[in-house]
């Protein structure tokens, strides 16, 4: 067999620009992205896709229609592919058994169920979202159990790594590609050939090729190892703040060191995106499940240092503000959870809004791509307030970052921005009340210049 047409199920932030890449780089291959939602499926039809990624647009307008599909009959899709992606959400689970920590396979489990009823053919099916060590078998005993006499399947675990906001260059440029499969002839079988669409734009020594169980930890081994890197550095920010050391010097400091390496190692305001917390929590869950607690507890630290940092800044942000921020006016500079992205998922600023809504204060919001029913949506969570309409009354989203700090008290930088830096701080300044303030939680700023103009600076990890 020879693969000629994909179905990748699940159009979301991983779906939508993988297959996007895959359509690009394989011309000779059609690809369908198929997902329940209808709004999301007519979003990546319009021109306004459903996530900004610096370069999709030009991939999608490019491929659309060509050999890239965007669709809701997820049946058909599947019927006719060779090859299917599984890209569905993994989310902690909100309820029963490992509820706040396990990840809900209950779409994984939908997507294996729906394959097995409408294929009439074999297929390589290739579970790309983030799972469990081990899910692969429960998809592969579901697969088992329902399908078409006749009808063969070989699973394949191939995590994805791409980063948002770099996810087109992450996936031109892979580090590696990971494909883990059944150590049997056909599954090695089923290895080459989801290599051989990789290999029309990744090198071959990139490719990597383990057992499937491998496969799957080492997807949760490389986010955990990440965000560990962010925890660590960020609990030498504290040590940083009581002793006079700057964390920026440290971080140079040490990542020289080629065995440590430069790259993760920006003390902020504390990760968030979609995937460190849940996980980790999901690494955590298994841990305690195995009954190896010493080893469960370990990455647990690395969350909650994660909430220690965010809570801690929260907190610098009230005290430094003479203790009180009722009633006072502050403006939000970023609400994705990192730059170059319009997602909100777990990030930080959700956290900083909350505990200062919380002592009462009112926020002007300003985020370059975050839609505003989006910020709405997060900071009228259940999570996040008891009484949504006072959340509402006290927040104002801005199209404008100089307009959003008029007459307000002080600036927090949630998110690091690129046009935060280049901002004109004197202008700003002057319309501000006095004293003014800016928190600047990802360490963006010339704080040298800012303190020139007048500000008192506040940042993360120095005095
Ligand atoms: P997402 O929520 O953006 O997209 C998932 C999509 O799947 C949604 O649009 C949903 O409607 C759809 N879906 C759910 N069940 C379905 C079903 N039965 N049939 C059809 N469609 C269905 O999620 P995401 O951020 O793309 O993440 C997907 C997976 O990839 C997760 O396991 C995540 O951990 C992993 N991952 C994410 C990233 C990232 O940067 N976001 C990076 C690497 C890995
Ligand atoms: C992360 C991983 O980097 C990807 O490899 C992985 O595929 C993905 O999770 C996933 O599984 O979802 P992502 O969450 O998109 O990617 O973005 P990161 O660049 O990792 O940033 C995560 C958070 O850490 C952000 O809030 C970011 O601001 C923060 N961060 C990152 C720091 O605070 N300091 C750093 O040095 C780096």
């Amino acid at each position: 067999m020879t693969i000629t047409k994909i179905c990748c199920i699940g159009a979301g932030y991983v779906g939508g620009p993988t297959c996007s890449v895959i359509a690009m780089q394989c011309p000779h291959i059609k690809v369908t992205v198929v997902d329940i939602s209808k709004h999301r499926i007519a979003q990546w039809n319009s021109d306004k896709l459903p996530i900004y990624e610096p370069g999709l647009d030009n991939i999608v307008k490019q491929r659309r229609n060509v050999n890239l599909f965007f669709s809701n009959d997820v049946e058909n899709a599947i019927k006719e592919a060779d090859l299917v992606f599984i890209s569905v959400n993994t989310p902690t689970k909100t309820f029963g058994v490992g509820k706040g920590r396990a990840a809900d396979l209950t779409h994984v489990e939908n997507c294996a169920r729906i394959i097995a009823q409408v294929s009439t053919s074999n297929k390589i099916i290739v579970e790309k979202s983030t799972v469990p060590v081990r899910a692969a078998e429960s998809i592969l005993k579901i697969l088992s159990a329902n399908h078409k006499p006749n009808v063969k399947f070989q699973v394949l675990s191939n995590p994805e790594f791409l980063s948002e906001g770099v996810a087109v260059e992450n996936l031109l440029n892979a580090d590696r590609v990971l494909i883990g499969h059944e150590e049997t002839a056909d599954g090695f079988w089923a290895f080459k050939e989801l290599s051989k669409v990789y290999l029309n734009w990744i090198p071959e020594e990139k490719i990597l090729r383990t057992n499937t169980w491998s496969s799957e930890l080492t997807k949760l081994a490389a986010n955990a190892f990440l965000a560990q890197r962010i925890s660590s550095i960020n609990s030498m920010a504290t040590i940083c703040e009581e002793t006079g050391a700057d964390i920026s010097e440290v971080a140079r400091g040490i990542g020289l060191d080629s065995r440590i390496g430069s790259k993760f190692l920006q003390a902020s305001v504390g990760f968030g995106g979609s995937c460190f917390t849940k996980d980790l929590l999901n690494l955590v869950y298994i841990c305690e499940h195995l009954n190896i607690m010493q080893v469960a507890m370990y990455w647990q630290q690395v969350l909650d240092m994660n909430d220690y940092q965010k809570s801690r800044f929260s907190n610098k942000i009230i005290e430094s503000l003479f203790n009180t921020v009722t009633g006072k006016k502050i403006t939000m500079f970023g609400f994705a959870f990192k730059k170059d992205t319009g997602d909100t998922r777990e990030s930080p600023a959700i956290h900083v809004a909350k505990t200062l809504l919380d002592e009462g204060a009112k926020l002007n919001i300003y985020d370059p791509k975050v839609e505003h029913e989006q910020i709405q949506r997060d900071l009228t969570h259940p999570y996040v307030t008891e009484n949504p309409e006072a959340v509402m009354k006290s927040i104002e989203i801005h199209n404008d970052p100089y307009y959003a700090t008029i007459n307000t008290h002080a600036i927090v930088i949630c998110t690091e921005w690129d046009e935060f830096i280049e901002l004109d701080y004197k202008q700003i300044y002057r319309g501000m009340i006095k004293p003014a303030f800016i928190f600047d939680g990802r360490k963006i700023l010339n704080h040298d210049n800012l303190t020139k103009i007048g500000f008192q600076v506040h940042t993360i990890g120095r005095r």
